[in-house]
């Protein structure tokens, strides 16, 4: 009965507007890079250029991921970084998979309720600002774990051309400049870090301006040198923690000393025959995009078409029953238990889909008893090597800059994840979420992530790699790229520039990017009971990074005719590039 209706209105409107093909071309982006050997796409050009002149050298995907991610944390310092944490999703040429997580740790010193006054109320400012937002880095042990156990290639090597770029610096172009502008009042605010990302004048630096970073190249050639006991035990450690106690911070050594990587199995869920590989918790992201994933399966959205009412509706109703869980019950798995199974249950999908009334908006209030609230300025790597092997990288200091410090002398700049905690249940955070008591502030916990690295085979060969940053449009963003290639016959540049749709519960607004829906649509969604709110802030809407394997599309690897490698950076990155060859 119900699909008989949501056909009808189908077939209805396909009468209505004449003959529609269920793949429409899309068309208005630029197409794929091809390569047949290897495939870099990333946020920053310089970085894309380092990691495939790895892949050229024989390194594999896992070299090229370390590599890249120290250029990143040189060449795009408002995201990349050793000062935050990530995650890494890998998946070998033989199959196999795993996860790596190295976010942030709360320090030992921390407190449920280390953000809130005398009555209870969050101080605002105190978990995204200055030392107290800081949680332990992760990327340099993460990094060297990755490295060690399934590269091939000595850190040094891997280092060298981080090193350089930060040693000699490198000419800023227009694409780089916009996060320094919007940056430079936070930065003034600490002298190590304005003498590093401000001009001596304290104006922001201009596109042909050469960032030279001369600290971090000296931290760099040490953890080179002596692998990540230079960063965890030794004298970085120490200045990072000098800083912190002088500038009212509560990092110890101990916390250093006692930063451990964590292996862990990643999230699996099949979608339409497709197998997509994920992030577990302490990442949501994985999780709620084969929540989503499994509830949207029981629509026919490549009939319904994309941008349609009905497919917005689909997706609108099924990310909200996913984020309800995402942000009451989703928290570090070494401190919760995580109703993994329960939520990436094909049979619980279909119980939500029953809940769902095609023609009305649901009522997020109504969902759950109200108990219970993420930066975007995180980024994406995706990587593809000769053999097949696949890496997915997202990493972060949260805000743009993290926190907008920098210990002197380290070059380091220091995230602010301590905001993805709930610091206090309900109160919204950096990103609008409001979340619960799993994902309360406690002493060596990670704060719950919405980043999704993932990895997508088809019959166990690989298909795509994607990911992108957005707080907690992460899930979101990544998930409509999938679907854009999956469900609507995009190529994977038109998939990752399509505008965007969001809704995560809290605030029961559907949000989309300008030219996202037509005029027509909204009065369909309006009729519904959806409050639909253009967003303008392009910055919100992420910036994916994508590769697809056997041609730039679902029909062109069906023909196959395609490149063996197509990658894809976003059009609305400023200096990102997809390299191949
Ligand atoms: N700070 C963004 C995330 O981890 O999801």
């Amino acid at each position: 009965m119900r699909s008989f209706t949501w056909k009808s209105l189908s077939i209805a409107l396909v009468f209505a507007l004449g003959s529609v093909s269920p793949h429409p071309g899309w068309a208005a982006s630029p197409a794929p890079v091809s390569g047949e050997h290897g495939m870099v796409v990333t946020a920053q050009h310089l970085a894309s250029d380092i990691g495939i002149e790895v892949l050229k050298k024989g390194g594999n995907a896992v070299d090229a991921a370390v590599a890249v991610g120290y250029a990143l944390a040189v060449v795009y310092p408002t995201a990349g970084n050793i000062g935050g944490g990530g995650f890494m999703t890998i998946r070998f040429k033989d199959g196999r998979t795993t996860f790596l997580d190295f976010r942030e740790r709360a320090p030992l010193a921390a407190t449920k309720t280390m953000y809130l006054d005398d009555k209870g109320d969050l101080v605002k400012g105190l978990s995204t600002e200055g030392y107290l937002a800081v949680g332990v880095p992760g990327p340099v042990a993460g990094f060297e774990f990755a490295r060690s156990r399934y590269g091939s290639r000595p850190l040094k090597e891997l280092m060298e051309p981080a090193i350089g770029l930060a040693r000699e610096g490198f000419v800023l172009e227009q694409g780089d400049v916009g996060a320094f502008e919007r940056a430079a009042k936070r930065l003034a605010k600490d002298p190590a870090a304005a003498a590093i990302f401000l001009k001596a004048d304290s104006m922001p630096f201009a596109a042909g301006d050469r960032l030279v970073q001369a600290d971090l190249a000296t931290t760099l050639a040490s953890i080179a040198e002596e692998g990540p006991d230079a960063f965890y035990k030794g004298g970085i450690a120490d200045r990072i923690v000098k800083a912190s106690v002088e500038k009212g911070g509560i990092l110890s050594k101990q916390d250093f000393e006692r930063y451990r990587v964590r292996e862990l199995e990643p999230v699996k869920c099949n979608y339409r025959g497709y197998d997509i590989v994920s992030s577990p918790p302490p990442s949501s992201g994985g999780v709620i995009i084969c929540e989503i994933l499994n509830i949207l399966e029981g629509y026919p959205l490549a009939y319904l078409g994309y941008g349609s009412a009905e497919t917005v509706h689909a997706m609108v109703e099924a990310m909200r029953h996913a984020y309800v869980d995402r942000n009451t019950a989703l928290g570090d798995p070494d401190f919760v238990e995580n109703p993994v199974a329960q939520f990436t249950d094909k049979a619980y999908a279909r119980e939500i889909r029953e809940r769902i009334d095609p023609f009305k908006a649901g009522v997020s209030e109504a969902l759950t008893p109200a108990d219970f609230a993420e930066s975007k300025e995180t980024t994406h790597y995706s990587i593809i090597d000769d053999e097949g092997n696949a890496v997915a990288v997202t990493y972060t200091l949260n805000g743009s800059f993290g926190a907008g410090v920098v210990a002197p002398g380290t070059g380091i700049l220091l995230n602010n994840e301590m905001d993805d905690f709930t610091a206090k249940p309900g109160a919204p955070n950096l990103y609008g979420l409001v979340q619960g008591e799993a994902n309360a502030i406690a002493p060596g916990k990670t704060p719950l992530s919405s980043m999704s690295p993932t990895i997508i085979t088809r019959d166990g060969k690989p298909f795509m790699v994607i990911g992108s940053p957005g707080g907690a449009r992460i899930i979101t963003i990544t998930l409509e790229a999938i679907l854009n290639v999956i469900d609507h016959g995009m190529n994977i540049q038109e998939a990752v520039d399509a505008p965007r749709i969001h809704h995560q519960w809290l605030p029961d607004k559907v949000f989309m990017e300008p030219y996202a829906l037509s005029p027509d649509t909204l009065k369909l969604l309006a009729t519904m009971g959806h409050d639909v709110q253009i967003d303008e802030n392009w910055k919100i809407w992420g910036q994916a990074t994508g590769i697809l394997v056997g041609g730039g599309s679902v029909s062109e690897i069906e023909a196959g005719g395609g490149a063996r490698y197509n990658g894809a950076v976003d059009s609305r990155i400023g200096a990102g590039a997809a390299r191949g060859y």
